[in-house]
């Protein structure tokens, strides 16, 4: 055989790949969560077509299932085809318009995103300071709207790289419309988990994602307006940079037209659909409740074991559990032991407080007291190996 025939050869051989054998983590990260085995099941499901009249009816249900969730009336409700950086882009890229001006805080990292999305926008971004680790000071936004009179404010409910819960939304809201602005949060860490009231809140544009205490897949991300932030939207005088998250163009298809824009992802559809549904199932209320409950437990063990939480009290995340790392203890070994010898995912800091502290979830499904006690025996064992002793 010729040379360059051997060479062919090899060009053309596919790759041999072996199936699909993931390792059987548990997950205790900042997302995503466990998936509950009813959405993994929805998942199997063989498609319709993105306009089936069946899926038109699926539609429906996943945006009434999402008003329920995000406790709203809004007929502005859908999934965003993407993680929960798409609705995050979805909310500020069509509520920012070039020359408005935005108000982001600088508390965390997440924060820092909404300020590259409002620039990439076109706005001006003017910022409210609080340290990472502290929620947002009302004296202090109001002080920035006296400054600056933002066209829009920002916030993040539920701070993933603090674990940092942002308290008083209703005062902050009161400031911004007191002011004629609009506030858009970034409920990713907080919906289906977290205390969030959309409505009673007064809370004009609220984006999620589906990978935190909805325990799904990500893919389809929550998002919500009310009339008055869409009416901004649809009276835009340059329309938004994307194409894609152009909510004037999505309106046909999730509106009442239902006509062709892009293929919705239909198996995160449905997944949603089903995550939803065990929401309905156990009560918003009641699943608020079990987050705080169960997330108290691992914070009490976190404490037995001699750790010391990130966030004071008041402040404190259930479904994100920031820790600080004790002196003299390699956070990246224990992380890396933990996954290795207990299929346990937990994740380090991020941005300023890389190093500085783990971040342990407790969302959705992982929200179970099964999950607590198997996190808390792991960093034990995990800790004794570094010579730190509960
Ligand atoms: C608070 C917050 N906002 C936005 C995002 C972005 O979501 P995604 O990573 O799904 O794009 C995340 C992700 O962790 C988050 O925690």
């Amino acid at each position: 055989m010729s040379n360059a025939r051997t060479e062919r050869d090899a060009d053309e051989r596919a790759p041999e790949v072996g199936e699909l054998t993931p390792p059987d983590r548990t997950l205790m990260g900042p997302g995503p969560s466990d998936v509950h085995p009813r959405v993994l099941k929805a998942m199997s499901t063989p498609l319709v077509g993105h306009l089936d009249p069946s899926f038109v009816e699926i539609m429906d249900e996943v945006q009434e299932l999402l008003r329920y969730t995000f406790r709203t009336d809004n007929r502005w409700t859908i999934p965003v085809s993407g993680t929960g950086s798409a609705s995050m882009e979805a909310a500020i890229g069509n509520l920012v318009e070039p020359g408005d001006t935005m108000l982001v805080p600088t508390n965390g990292y997440f924060g820092g995103r909404m300020k590259s999305m409002a620039e990439r926008a076109g706005g001006e971004v003017v910022e409210v300071s609080a340290p990472w680790g502290d929620p947002l000071d009302p004296v202090d936004v109001e002080r920035a709207f006296d400054a600056h009179q933002p066209d829009v404010f920002g916030f993040v409910h539920a701070e993933t790289s603090t674990g940092v819960l942002q308290p008083n939304v209703p005062e902050l809201t009161d400031i911004a419309h007191d002011h004629d602005a609009f506030v858009i949060a970034d409920c990713v860490t907080s919906l289906g988990g977290v205390e969030m009231r959309v409505d009673e809140w007064d809370v004009d544009v609220a984006y999620s994602g589906p990978q935190k205490c909805l325990s799904c897949p990500p893919g389809a991300s929550p998002l919500t307006l009310n009339d008055r932030a869409m009416d901004k939207v649809l009276d835009r005088e340059e329309r938004p940079r994307s194409w894609y998250l152009d909510l004037s163009l999505l309106e046909g298809y999730w509106g009442d037209d239902r006509s062709y824009h892009h293929t919705a992802p239909i198996t995160n559809v449905y997944a949603l659909r089903e995550a939803l549904r065990l929401v309905a199932e156990e009560g918003i209320e009641s699943r608020w409740a079990r987050h705080r409950s169960v997330a108290g437990d691992l914070k009490a063990g976190l404490q037995n074991l001699g750790l010391e939480m990130n966030a004071p009290d008041e402040y404190w995340l259930p479904s994100l559990n920031a820790v600080q790392v004790p002196d003299g203890v390699d956070d990246g070994a224990v992380i890396d032991g933990l996954l290795d010898e207990y299929d346990l995912e937990i994740a380090s800091g991020l941005g300023d407080l890389e190093g500085d502290i783990w971040r342990i979830g407790c969302m959705g499904y992982s929200a179970r007291p099964k999950n607590v006690e198997y996190v808390l025996a792991a960093l034990e064992d995990a800790l004794a190996a570094q010579g730190h002793e509960a």
